[in-house]
């Protein structure tokens, strides 16, 4: 059977968001619908896994039927199911995946598990029609590694961070002046309000721990304990108020350094292994930040290295991305069985 326009429906709910979406293998999003549950966890200062199972069960099958209303499509049109069956808050990934392994036995349809960190790490196929291999800097709340990607199947872990991730450190920051999650897109807005950036480097130095040492590992904890005695030092200053633009700048600079460094690392590390990059894709939610991004982009570009980054849509968490690795699976043939188990822990590119 000649497999045309093969359409395949996508379930997260790993975190804070219950999305859906439908996508086709001539890489169209022919549905795509994103509820982020954030006043739900506002007044806890972060996403609260039971508070977010309860909303992802509200909303799954309102979200499903939006997506096909949207895509114009029924049930019937559609040719698997994939669900994030990993990693992530393991009540809110029981309810995506549970929900599509009934849709797809209820439509005698295949189920497809996808791993939510392979999700990103395969969105720049969608999107920027990105040919394997390619080095590629995964960047989320919970992950920070550098991943070779030679195949669907064949992903390998080159360095990570031994400690927090960055979208971790952006979101410990927030908090810390009262902000709310996710803290990533107002700690940049902070750093681009920023008007001496010079002052703001020598008034806030900031390490850049693991920076100039071998291999492609990271440790964020000691950058965000020193914004942390930056804030508690200013706490009783007048000043003090005015300056945590500075402190995010400083703070984004810092981190801007520590990636460009190790990315340099990382592409070494693969050149000495005969395994030279030419493509790089930065992926997660922290990609959507633009400074990183453009950042990455000039110094890749001196490397004769491409640089590619998702539309800033579909950079943190969302439906198409699972669609997408399970359609990509789903043409590879590797079907699950609706007896797959959610697992809270999942490295990337393993199965067993
Ligand atoms: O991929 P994602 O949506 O969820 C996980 O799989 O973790 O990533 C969420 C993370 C949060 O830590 C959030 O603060 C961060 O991505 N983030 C950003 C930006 N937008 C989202 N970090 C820095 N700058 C941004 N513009
Ligand atoms: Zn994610």
């Amino acid at each position: 059977m000649a497999m045309t326009d093969i359409r395949v429906l996508g379930i997260e709910t790993s975190c804070d968001e219950t999305a859906v979406a439908i996508v086709n293998e001539k890489k169209d999003i022919l549905g795509h619908v994103v509820y982020t549950q954030a006043t739900e966890h506002l007044k806890h200062g972060g996403v609260v896994p039971e508070i977010g199972a309860r909303a992802h069960v509200e909303k799954i099958d309102s979200v499903v039927k939006q997506c096909l209303k949207d895509a114009n499509l029924s049930l019937k049109e559609i040719d698997a199911v994939a669900a994030t069956c990993g990693p992530g808050l393991i009540g809110g990934v029981m309810v995506g995946s549970v929900y599509a392994k009934a849709l797809a036995a209820g439509q005698n349809k295949p189920f497809i598990a996808v791993n939510h960190l392979e999700g990103h790490v395969l969105t720049p196929r969608l999107t920027d029609n990105l040919d394997f291999p390619y080095l590629c800097l995964l960047v989320s709340g919970g992950h920070t590694q550098f991943l070779h990607v030679q195949s669907l199947t064949e992903i390998t872990l080159l360095g990570q961070t031994r400690d927090d991730a960055i979208g971790e450190a952006y979101d410990k920051f927030a908090k810390m002046i009262g902000l709310p999650y996710p803290g990533g897109p107002a700690i940049e807005k902070l750093a681009t309000e920023c008007t001496d950036t010079k002052n703001a480097l020598e008034n806030y130095p900031l390490p850049r721990p693991l920076m100039q040492t071998e291999g492609c590992d990271f440790s964020f904890s000691g950058l965000k304990t020193a914004v942390r005695n930056y804030i508690e030092q200013d706490k009783n200053t007048e000043i003090a108020r005015n300056k945590v633009q500075d402190l995010a700048f400083s703070f984004q600079e810092a981190i801007v350094e520590t990636v460009f460094d190790r990315t340099s690392n990382a592409l070494s590390m693969l050149k000495d292994d005969n395994l030279a990059a030419q493509c790089f894709a930065i992926v997660g939610g922290v990609s959507a930040n633009k400074r990183l991004r453009e950042a990455l982009s000039t110094f890749l570009q001196s490397q004769d290295v491409t640089f590619h980054a998702a539309p800033l849509s579909l950079c943190t968490d969302n439906g198409a991305m699972i669609a997408w690795a399970g359609l990509e699976r789903y043409k590879a043939n590797l079907i699950d069985d609706i007896s797959f188990r959610t697992r809270p822990r999942w490295p990337v590119g393993t199965r067993v």
